[in-house]
C-alpha cells in the first residue's frame, strides 16, 4: 500500500491551517516543509507557527535547515522529523537521538538529488524511513528528476523493509514510476494544492501508484 502525504510549504500559520483543513479526513499524515534561508535559498514558517497544531492528522517535518537539532529540540510530540543527511554529523545525530528519546519523536533521513546512498552509512541503522528528493530542495512546483530512480532502486534492493518516501514533482504522471522503482510513500504539494479538488487529486495519485505496483508484480 502506497501512502500519499500532502506537502505544505507556506509562509504563514494561516496558510498552514488552511492547507491542513483542505486534506484533513482524507489522509493520516501531512508533510510540513521547514526552511531557514540558509540550507536552501527560501524561508517558510518558523517554530512560532507550529504551536498547537490541529489534531486528527499526524505530522512529519521536512527540515531544510542548517542546524536541524536546534529546531527539533524546541518541538514537543511524537512527530516524524526528516533530516537532510547533508546537514548532520555524528555529534548532531547523537543530539537528535537524545531529543527523540525524550520527546517520543521519530527520525528519518533525507537525500538531496546529488547525495549518494553511501552517505546514509553511519545513520541508517537508526531509522525506518529515507526520503529521496526528486527535485532540488527549496521550492514547490519543480520538475521531477527521473534520474533519482536509480537511487530509489538501489535503496530498495539494499533495504527491502525500508519506508522510502519520494518528495518533489510527484503527480499522477510520476507517481507510478517512483513506486515501480521502490517508493512506498509519496509527498506532493502542487499536484494536490493546485488541483481544484485536493481530495480528488490525492485519490488520483494513489490510484496511479497502486496501478504501477500491480504492473511491477508486487
Ligand atoms: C521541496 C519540498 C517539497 C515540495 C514539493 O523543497 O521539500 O516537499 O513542497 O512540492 P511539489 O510537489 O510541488 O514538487
Ligand atoms: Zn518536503
Amino acid at each position: 500500500m502506497v501512502e500519499v502525504v500532502p506537502a505544505i510549504l507556506v509562509k504563514s500559520r494561516e496558510e498552514l491551517l488552511e492547507c491542513i483543513a483542505r486534506v484533513r479526513g482524507s489522509v493520516s499524515v501531512v508533510h510540513i516543509d521547514m526552511m531557514d534561508n540558509e540550507f536552501v535559498p527560501n524561508k517558510t514558517i518558523g517554530l512560532e507557527s507550529l504551536a498547537e497544531l490541529p489534531n486528527g492528522v499526524s505530522y512529519e517535518f521536512h527540515w531544510m535547515v542548517k542546524n536541524p537539532e536546534r529546531w527539533i529540540a524546541k518541538i514537543n510530540g511524537n512527530h516524524l522529523h526528516l533530516v537532510h543527511v547533508e546537514t548532520i554529523n555524528k555529534e548532531k545525530w547523537g543530539a537528535l537521538k537524545k531529543i527523540c528519546a525524550r520527546s517520543g519523536c521519530r527520525l528519518g533521513l533525507v537525500l538531496s538529488p546529488e547525495t549518494t546512498i553511501e552517505k546514509l552509512g553511519p545513520y541508517i541503522k537508526d531509522v525506518s524511513r529515507v526520503l529521496v528528493m526528486a527535485v532540488h530542495p527549496g521550492f514547490y512546483g519543480q520538475k521531477y528528476i527521473p534520474d533519482v530512480e536509480k537511487k530509489i532502486r538501489a535503496l530498495r534492493a539494499k533495504f527491502p523493509k525500508l519506508e522510502i518516501e519520494v518528495d518533489g514533482g510527484v503527480s499522477s504522471e510520476t507517481a507510478g514510476r517512483a513506486c515501480s522503482a521502490g517508493a512506498n510513500v509519496l509527498a506532493a504539494a502542487s499536484a494536490i494544492y493546485s488541483a481544484r479538488n485536493p481530495r480528488e487529486a490525492i485519490k488520483n495519485i494513489s490510484a496511479a501508484a497502486s496501478a504501477a505496483k500491480i504492473v511491477s508484480g508486487e
